[in-house]
């Protein structure tokens, strides 16, 4: 039987493009996938062509993968079958417009755009011209998270009362970012909620909104500590309501993220930073919460079940390493962003739209939430990152 075969074209060349073209070599039958394959065909970098020729050498595409040195010549490259958003969030609504305006599929990574009037143009666009539409929420795609949402939807738990959820990590703006880095750069859309709160929320989303039948938007209040030197947030901490038509009642969570200090100091290995709280019991997830790797459920009548969830790869000895910011995972595991980049492979191969763990409307009400919690505390980026006018120059 033939492959499907999913052709990438990689817009930008940066941090995370590097993780996720090295995962991308990792041949998919490593974790039971044998039906589908990736192939990088094409890179474009903003900076020139030559960086993209380099990128395309980092991350091993074969020999005839095109480098750009624009993105327009990305776009318009009919060998491309998807392509892969990594610049910063501040780009992500000029960026993807360009690969919908031209007839492409996109994976986009998180978050999605910096408000939600821009993600609901993408999703008009996307299914005005058909195309496939997908927020890089890779977690979602995680096997700890598919384990995380069977224990909530059977019932294991019990019904499920309250998500704490955290996801932090310990770098003080002041001493770890220069006041131009994506992370606290108003131009790129910085600060703590729109980088890593999105990770505290998706795992809201995904135990308390996601498992049910008949979702409804939570309601949320908010504290915010602002990063005084750049006005973006440094630490953010949400409380959120979520009604439910089950007959149970509402559901608490309280998602929070921040700078200052890390979800653990140990280096994730002694305190969760996700507990989903059931009358039957409760579920740990243990940092970092966009990657997590170790799982342990409590049940009231005594069970306790420990699980760790290394992401496949080719193995020991394989040479292949991969990971993000200069740190490195063991030799032969792969860094886990090939779990969405195989749902984006079945996805075209069955001609869906959207992603099946998190469907556009899901991703568009957690936009709404981040808006909520930036228009509670004044919290406005430049102009020409908030707006929906397309093009503009960035
Ligand atoms: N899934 C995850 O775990 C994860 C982890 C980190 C980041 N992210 C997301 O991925 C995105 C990129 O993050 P990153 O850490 O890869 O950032 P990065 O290392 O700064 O790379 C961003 C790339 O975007 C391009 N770019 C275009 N215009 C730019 C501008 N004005 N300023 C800076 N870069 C510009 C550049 O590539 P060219 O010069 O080649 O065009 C740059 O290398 C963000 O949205 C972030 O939230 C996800």
């Amino acid at each position: 039987m033939s492959k499907f075969q999913l052709k990438w074209g990689i817009l930008a060349t940066g941090g995370i493009a590097e993780s996720f073209g090295r995962d991308l070599t990792v041949n998919p039958e490593t974790r039971d996938r044998n039906d589908i394959e990736h192939v990088v065909v094409a890179a474009a970098s903003s900076s020139s062509a030559d960086r993209a020729k380099k990128y395309l050498k980092e991350v091993s595409a074969p020999d005839s993968a095109k480098a750009y040195g624009s993105y327009k010549e990305l776009v318009e490259d009919d060998n491309v079958d998807i392509i892969y958003v990594a610049t910063p969030h501040s780009h992500h609504y000029q960026n993807t417009m360009l690969c919908l305006e031209a007839g492409k599929n996109v994976l986009c990574e998180k978050s999605l755009t910096v408000n939600a009037a821009q993600a609901e143009a993408l999703i008009k666009k996307a299914r005005e011209k058909n195309l496939f539409l997908m927020e890089a929420l890779w977690t979602r795609y995680h096997p700890i998270s598919v384990y995380a949402r069977e224990i909530v939807t059977s019932g294991k738990l019990g019904t499920v009362e309250r998500v704490f959820s955290d996801n932090s990590i310990g770098a003080p703006p002041e001493t770890s970012f220069d006041d131009k880095h994506r992370m606290v750069n108003p131009d790129l859309a910085g600060g703590a909620l729109l980088d890593l709160g999105i990770y505290a929320l998706t795992w809201v989303f995904q135990t308390l909104y996601t498992t049910q039948e008949n979702p409804q938007p939570p309601t949320v209040q908010s504290a915010i500590r602002t990063y005084e030197k750049t006005g973006v947030d440094q630490q953010t901490t949400m409380l959120l309501t979520f009604p439910r038509s089950s007959g149970e009642g509402d559901a608490h969570a309280i998602a929070t993220t921040g700078m200052r200090v890390p979800s653990d100091p140990n280096g994730g290995l002694e305190a969760p930073s996700i507990r989903i709280q059931g009358t039957k019991g409760e579920l740990m997830v243990y940092p970092p919460a966009y990657r997590p790797t170790r799982s342990k459920l409590v049940l009231g009548d005594g069970t306790v079940d420990q699980k760790d969830w290394p992401h496949p790869g080719p193995g020991a000895g394989s040479g292949f390493k991969n990971g993000f910011g200069g740190s490195f995972g063991p030799e032969g595991e792969g860094m886990g962003m090939f779990w969405e980049a195989d749902e984006c492979a079945y996805a075209l191969k069955e001609g869906r739209k959207e992603g099946r763990y998190e469907t556009l409307e899901e991703s568009l009400v957690i936009m709404r939430v981040m808006d909520q919690v930036r228009g509670q505390h004044g919290f406005k980026l430049p102009e020409k990152i908030e707006t929906t006018e397309y093009p503009v120059e960035l």
